[in-house]
């Protein structure tokens, strides 16, 4: 049995506990994004202000024991990722039999997703070739879901010795508002720096951007903008406008976190 498997039948049963008296299609993607709120709101301030409106149009339609177990879950989803990192809420979906309500939105089982990532990264030779040249990595998933790919492919790269906290930049996109959420909580609770947006792959159409505490944190839009900039150079053959060239920094080792830390080792 999975590590977090006591986890994610715990958060299964806070949000029976209101079956009776809310749709569950309805009660489920309102705690996603009221969760994934929380964390827009503490780094991402542009956007702040509508985010916190629609939280409170969220919390209006319930009574209050029912709010009170959006933080029970955000808790059980913590200790879920920090017990076995995994597509945790794309499990708690699945039990609770949302896909058949979602017109059959089926996600990859997460084994599955490691196995692509491991099949992808190999020995990390590439990977840390890349990673040496440029300062980090980039991943796009054009129908991301839950995340359980983007997950995996974190993992992975952690196995290979990358630190993907500081040296993958994910760009996730995902129809549903719902999955964006889903995706968007289970990223940044790994600290994964990401861009998720609800938009549509095929058309290009994007409709809400939401960036990862990583992301925000990390500087990540200059980091980007000057990785654009350099490639723009590089495709017409000059320099960079920069006098100095901009030194990449070397991939940071992942250290081992002590035997009985009392601090999570996701944070
Ligand atoms: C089968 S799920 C897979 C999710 C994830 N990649 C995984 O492996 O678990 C497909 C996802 O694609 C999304 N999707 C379908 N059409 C899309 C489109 N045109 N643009 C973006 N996302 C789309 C759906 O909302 C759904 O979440």
């Amino acid at each position: 049995m999975s590590p977090n498997a006591h986890h994610i039948r715990n958060i299964v049963k806070l949000l029976e506990s209101a079956r009776y008296r809310h749709d569950m299609y309805r009660l489920f993607s309102d705690c996603m994004e009221a969760m994934a709120i929380l964390f827009a709101n503490a780094v991402d301030l542009r956007q702040r202000d509508a985010r916190e409106a629609r939280y409170l149009e969220i919390v209006r339609h319930y009574e209050r024991d029912v709010i009170e177990t959006f933080p029970k879950i955000l808790a059980e989803v913590t200790l879920a990722m920090e017990a076995a990192p995994g597509d945790v809420l794309g499990a708690v979906f699945g039990q609770l039999e949302l896909h058949n309500t979602a017109r059959g939105q089926f996600f990859t089982p997460y084994e599955v997703c490691r196995l692509m990532a491991r099949m992808q990264i190999g020995d990390g030779a590439h990977l840390r070739e890349i990673v040496e040249r440029n300062g980090f990595a980039m991943a796009q998933e054009p129908a991301c879901g839950a995340g359980a790919m983007v997950i995996a492919l974190a993992q992975e790269m952690q196995d290979a010795g990358v630190n993907y906290q500081q040296h993958l930049h994910v760009t996730a996109i995902d129809v549903d508002p719902r999955a964006v959420h889903m995706a968007y909580v289970q990223f940044s609770l790994m600290h994964i720096p990401a861009v998720v947006i609800v938009g549509n792959s095929l058309t290009l159409e994007e409709r809400e951007h939401w960036y990862t505490p990583a992301h925000v944190l990390g500087g990540w839009n200059m980091r980007l903008a000057r990785r654009g900039a350099e490639d723009a150079c590089r495709a017409i053959e000059v320099r960079p406008a920069s006098p100095e060239p901009v030194a990449t920094p070397a991939p940071a080792p992942i250290l081992p976190s002590p035997a009985k830390a009392a601090q999570l080792t996701l944070f």
